[in-house]
């Protein structure tokens, strides 16, 4: 199969992009597409024939649950049964986040298929604001599983090419929209008995959710073997090391070193290639470049690299969640 990347420059590709994509997804075939976090890998998830070409294209595990795109926030009641003591919360978080990089999970109806979510009684979803995601969906008219476009346990795409490195040969098309805006992948949070239990952190900060209602990390996030929570998920080939920002090293023993550093490098000298996150310190920045930075390095045939540790506020937890996944100690 030849793997095409349309792009969006004038509004002739864009209409044509937007065309053969929707064209794909009728027929059953999944299609990579921007959000505002990551690319997707797109099918429609009320098809399970479609939603296993998604497993076989990225070699993912069955058991390993999607997240489902609503072409509008009608849908989320045809979807999921929202409890009324959850009610209130789900509303109200809709309403500030949606659309925008915040998954829901919730208890889901029937009409969910079971390849969706790994047989699991709830489903995760939620509404992309990337404008050009928002018109396929729409004009699709119909919900999207979209994990990342990535090969199972391997680093979320932010660009077309990324998508291309991980899925040429197995999908027909990439739309290309450019570089990710965000570049981490959603929060994933479990609101129950008015609680939110955090599944995955993400751009939608902890701080953020503190105004919604008591916040706390779901014990699957804390498994190993939990959804999302596989170790060596997000994991560079190089081997990669977390180190705290004032411990970095000088790189001894044998090969090249890369460093991925936060703000401006400790230490420069010695490392065969360094990688800056932000160098303003800005944490939009960092993890808009994140996953790009460690494919550059990774593609470097390093034989180490080190990572620079951030400190956890705001959007530096997520960061941090990925870059410990990095290093194998997710
Ligand atoms: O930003 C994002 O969320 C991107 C874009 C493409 O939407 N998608 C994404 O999907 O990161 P994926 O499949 O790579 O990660 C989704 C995570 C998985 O770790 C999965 O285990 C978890 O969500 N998940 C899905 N359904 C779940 C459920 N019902 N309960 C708990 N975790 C669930
Ligand atoms: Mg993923």
């Amino acid at each position: 199969m030849k793997t095409q990347i349309a792009p969006v420059r004038t509004s002739t590709q864009r209409a044509d992009a937007i065309e053969a994509a929707v064209y794909l997804l009728t027929g059953g075939y999944p299609v990579a597409l921007p959000t505002e976090t990551v690319y997707g890998l797109a099918a429609w998830a009320l098809n399970p024939e479609a939603v296993f070409r998604i497993f076989n294209a990225k070699e993912r595990p069955r058991f390993d649950p999607l997240i489902v795109h609503l072409p509008s926030l009608d849908w989320l009641t045809n979807l999921c049964v929202i409890p009324n003591e959850d009610l209130n919360l789900v509303q109200e978080l809709t309403k500030q986040f949606w659309p925008g990089p915040l998954t829901l999970v919730l208890p889901r109806k029937p009409i969910v298929p079971d390849v969706v979510t790994a047989g699991l009684d709830t489903v995760a979803v939620r509404i992309s604001a990337q404008p050009l995601f928002k018109e396929i969906i729409e004009g699709f008219g119909q919900p999207l599983a979209a994990p990342s476009a990535n090969r199972f346990g391997r680093i979320s795409p932010t660009t077309a090419a990324h998508v291309f490195d991980e899925l040429s040969g197995r999908i027909h098309l990439i739309v290309d929209d450019g570089p990710c805006e965000i570049g981490v992948e959603s929060t994933i949070v479990m609101p129950s008995k008015g609680v939110l239990w955090v599944m995955r952190d993400g751009p939608v900060t902890r701080r953020q959710l503190w105004d919604f209602a008591e916040v706390k990390t779901s014990p699957r996030k804390k498994l190993p073997q939990g959804p999302g929570q596989l170790k060596s998920h997000y994991a560079p080939r190089t081997p990669l090391t977390l180190l705290p920002r004032d411990a970095v090293p000088l790189p001894a023993g044998k090969g090249p070193v890369g460093l991925l550093a936060w703000c401006s490098p400790p230490q420069e000298k010695g490392f065969a290639h360094v990688e800056i996150l932000s160098r303003t310190g800005n944490y939009q920045e960092a993890a808009s470049t994140l996953f790009a930075k460690l494919r550059i390095l990774d593609s470097m045939g390093m034989n180490r690299i080190i990572a620079e540790s951030v400190s956890e506020e705001g959007l530096g937890i997520a960061i941090m969640d990925r870059l410990r996944k990095a290093s194998g100690n997710g």
